[in-house]
């Protein structure tokens, strides 16, 4: 089984120490309500362990890309809220606009074995965070007198930031939560050894953003299946008119080279072979839309594709149907509207239906099969949208690297 050999929770005494914990609390706000809190949830394991273990902890994380410095509607203060209804202990807010301020030092000096203090957005602190100063990442080190930190937020692994990276040079001891240990476990088993068929899905619009997951998993997988809005460019290379669709056309090349690798290596690529096409992309994204579906090499020159067709949701399902693994990212179509989410209804269908391994790598599909009410259905669902993706790719993720080996 692939693993992770580092240090984990399970390997390191906490007990009436003080323990900087990275989380990805990095979730959806709508006026400042958490719209999905699968980020908070997924990283209760490690928080209660810690907690129970005695530990003193003191959880930190980034919330959107604020720009200019500290705002509160960046603020990790919903978060913290949320998760002291989730935890059985004290929940501490440490209001901060510096992060490791005098509100922060004091929250941390007067906490008890086995509570929790939250702080503000490590971003509140510009680049200090984002391009990995020392200075941040020693005074993260130092509200936890340089003892413990402990890695659990996958889907920041990424970055190598202070919070995420930095600051494992100025503690004694690092390790990795649970929440890391799952996520490798699950895509490093499907990308190291599969249980085979190993079937790979991958959507979205832009080919660019998927170069090296594409070529990456070619080499891993069985069947590559291509749909959403990359799959035009793909179709381009065969030299199919693809008329107003989104297609890259610096990358048509790459795609051809794709197609012949995968010839080469004795993979299947499966393309849409029928398209949901319209004259104009909806406006605003979820309007009543009117399509029609025809054949992937029949797209009139003044029409576009923005959703797989019926008879592709068939021989993608199909093939999903018989793998033993299978590892999708990127929806089918455009998925907010209604009249094109039917792609993507219909993968995570089928997705929800095998009894194969299911792993849902974050993001956009993460999403639509919460939406759909499937999640429950699948073996696995990453909080890791970038990183499940950098993983995938065969990158190392520097807020693994960082931490101790065993
Ligand atoms: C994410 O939502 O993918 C992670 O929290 C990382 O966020 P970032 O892309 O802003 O670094
Ligand atoms: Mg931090």
């Amino acid at each position: 089984m692939a693993g992770l050999n580092k240090v984990s929770v399970d390997d390191i005494n906490v007990k009436g120490k003080k323990v900087l914990v990275r989380v990805d609390f990095n979730v959806p706000l709508k006026d400042g309500v958490i719209t999905n809190d699968n980020r908070i949830q997924a990283a209760l394991p490690t928080i209660k362990k810690l907690v129970a273990d005695g530990g003193k902890v003191v959880l930190c994380s980034h919330l959107g890309k604020p720009k200019n410095g500290p705002e509160d509607k960046f603020s990790l203060a919903p978060a913290a809220k949320r998760l002291a209804e989730l935890v059985d202990t004290k929940v501490t807010f440490a209001k901060d606009d510096t992060v490791v301020g005098e509100n922060a030092k004091k929250a941390v000096a007067e906490m008890k074995d086995g509570e929790i203090v939250v702080l503000e957005n490590t971003r509140f602190r510009g680049a200090d965070e984002t391009k990995n100063g020392d200075n941040l990442a020693k005074e993260l080190a130092d509200l936890v007198d340089d003892q413990v930190f402990v890695m659990d937020a996958f889907g920041s692994a990424h970055r190598a930031h202070a919070s995420t990276a930095g600051v494992t040079k100025f503690v004694k001891e690092t390790a990795v939560g649970y929440l890391m240990q799952k996520e490798i476990k699950f895509l490093g088993n499907a990308v190291e050894v599969p249980e085979r068929p190993f079937v790979a899905i991958l959507g979205g619009a832009k080919v660019a953003d998927k170069l090296n997951v594409i070529s990456n998993l070619l080499e891993k997988c069985d069947t590559l299946i291509i749909g959403g809005g990359m799959a035009y460019t793909f179709l381009k290379a065969k030299g199919y008119e693809v008329g107003k669709s989104l297609v890259d056309m610096e990358k048509v090349d790459y795609c051809k080279e794709m197609m012949e690798k995968a010839e080469k290596l004795g993979k299947k690529l499966l393309l849409p072979v029928d398209t949901a096409i319209t004259a104009a992309f909806p406006d605003p994204i979820d309007a009543e839309i009117a399509v029609e579906y025809v054949d992937s090499d029949k797209i009139p020159a003044d029409k576009m594709g923005l959703d797989i067709g019926p008879k592709t949701q068939e021989l993608f399902a199909e093939a999903a149907k018989t793998a033993k693994t299978v590892v999708w990212n990127g929806p089918m179509g455009v998925f907010e509207n209604p009249v094109l989410a039917k792609g993507t209804i219909a993968v995570a269908k089928a997705l929800a239906e095998t009894d194969a391994t299911t792993i849902i790598g974050g993001g956009d599909s993460a999403a639509a099969v919460m939406q759909l009410g499937f999640a429950d259905k699948m073996s696995h669902i990453s909080t890791g949208g970038g990183a499940s993706l950098e993983y995938l790719e065969g990158k190392v993720l520097p807020g693994v690297d960082v931490i101790a080996d065993k």
